[in-house]
């Protein structure tokens, strides 16, 4: 059973504020909710879009009572958010799940797609007391690379790796690529990961053979938000109560669902790429 507070999984309606374009796919939008306005890095919400449907979300920024989620159009709901006009009424549960600790030593966060939004919120968090940042982000090509301004102003420039597949930006490559290079020189003290599972599972196994500590964000399909539908297993975890951040530790004992399958809206197991 979910033990949270009742307030957190009650839908509060309000309104998108401001709308701001990321790239050709992804856009950030930012609304007031005070309740999530109090999320620590790696919590997701529930976003309700009225007659559409409700899809999680990870929190982006949080700053007075203003919210921010970063969303890639990729399927009916997040299609549809991205017609959606500021003015417009949505409905938000949350926070939920659990958050990436803090650490203060050596940090590399690593990043893909969207899951570089709530390694942002996390970096802004960690830019006091961490020792160093380092950055590496991933994308197909240049104009999808998310938030390079902001990442330049919390890790400087010359901490951060970017990967393209097409060669448009930065190396071209995949985003684990220049991992391994980066673990043999540097010695870090805590990886944070948030991206496509494939990149995660591979992540784990790099920081696996470097004996590093490792915390990754999954996603998984979700329904309910707190612990109840069991639509988010993956081995003995509901992600969105036990997770959605996990540590190496407990990606070693769901390694034979990492990245390979997972549980489909029929509730029958279905392989995480098709
Ligand atoms: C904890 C968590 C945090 C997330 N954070 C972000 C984020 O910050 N930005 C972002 O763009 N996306 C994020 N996602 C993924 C986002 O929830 C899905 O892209 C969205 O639900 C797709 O809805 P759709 O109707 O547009 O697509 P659909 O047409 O329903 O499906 C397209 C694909 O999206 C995936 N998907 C569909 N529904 C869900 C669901 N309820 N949960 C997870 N995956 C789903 C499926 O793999 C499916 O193949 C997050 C998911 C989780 C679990
Ligand atoms: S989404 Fe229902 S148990 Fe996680």
């Amino acid at each position: 059973m979910s033990n949270l507070p009742t307030a957190n999984n009650t839908m509060r309606t309000t309104q998108i504020v401001n709308i701001r374009t990321e790239s050709p796919t992804v856009k950030t939008y930012t609304f007031i909710d005070s309740l999530c306005s109090k999320a620590r890095p790696g919590q997701f919400l529930m976003l309700w879009i009225p007659g559409i449907d409700e899809i999680p979300l990870s929190i982006m920024n949080t700053t007075n009572d203003l919210v921010s989620v970063s969303v890639k159009a990729i399927g009916d709901a997040t299609r549809h958010l991205h017609t959606l006009e500021t003015g417009t009424t949505i409905g938000i549960r949350g926070p939920f799940g659990n958050s990436f600790t803090e650490n203060q030593g050596r940090v590399l966060l690593i990043g893909g797609g969207t899951g570089t939004a709530p390694l942002l919120f996390l970096a802004k968090q960690l830019i006091t007391n961490a020792k160093h940042l380092a950055f590496v982000e991933g994308a197909k090509t240049k104009n999808e690379l998310l938030f390079i301004s902001e990442l330049d102003g919390v890790c400087q420039e010359k901490n951060i790796i970017t990967t393209t597949e097409d060669g448009t930006a930065g190396l071209q490559c995949l985003v684990t690529q220049p991992l391994a290079n980066l673990l043999d020189k540097e010695h870090f003290d805590m990886i944070y990961t948030c991206g496509p599972e494939i990149m995660v599972k591979k992540i784990f196994e790099i920081t696996e053979q470097h004996k590093l500590p490792l915390e990754a964000s999954l996603e998984r399909l979700m329904r309910c938000g707190i612990g109840l539908c069991g639509s988010c297993m993956i081995g003995k975890y509901r992600v969105c109560r036990d997770g959605p951040v996990f540590t190496a530790a407990q990606l070693r004992e769901v390694k034979d669902e990492l990245g390979i399958s997972k549980i489909g809206f029929d509730g029958s197991r279905i392989p995480v790429y098709t």
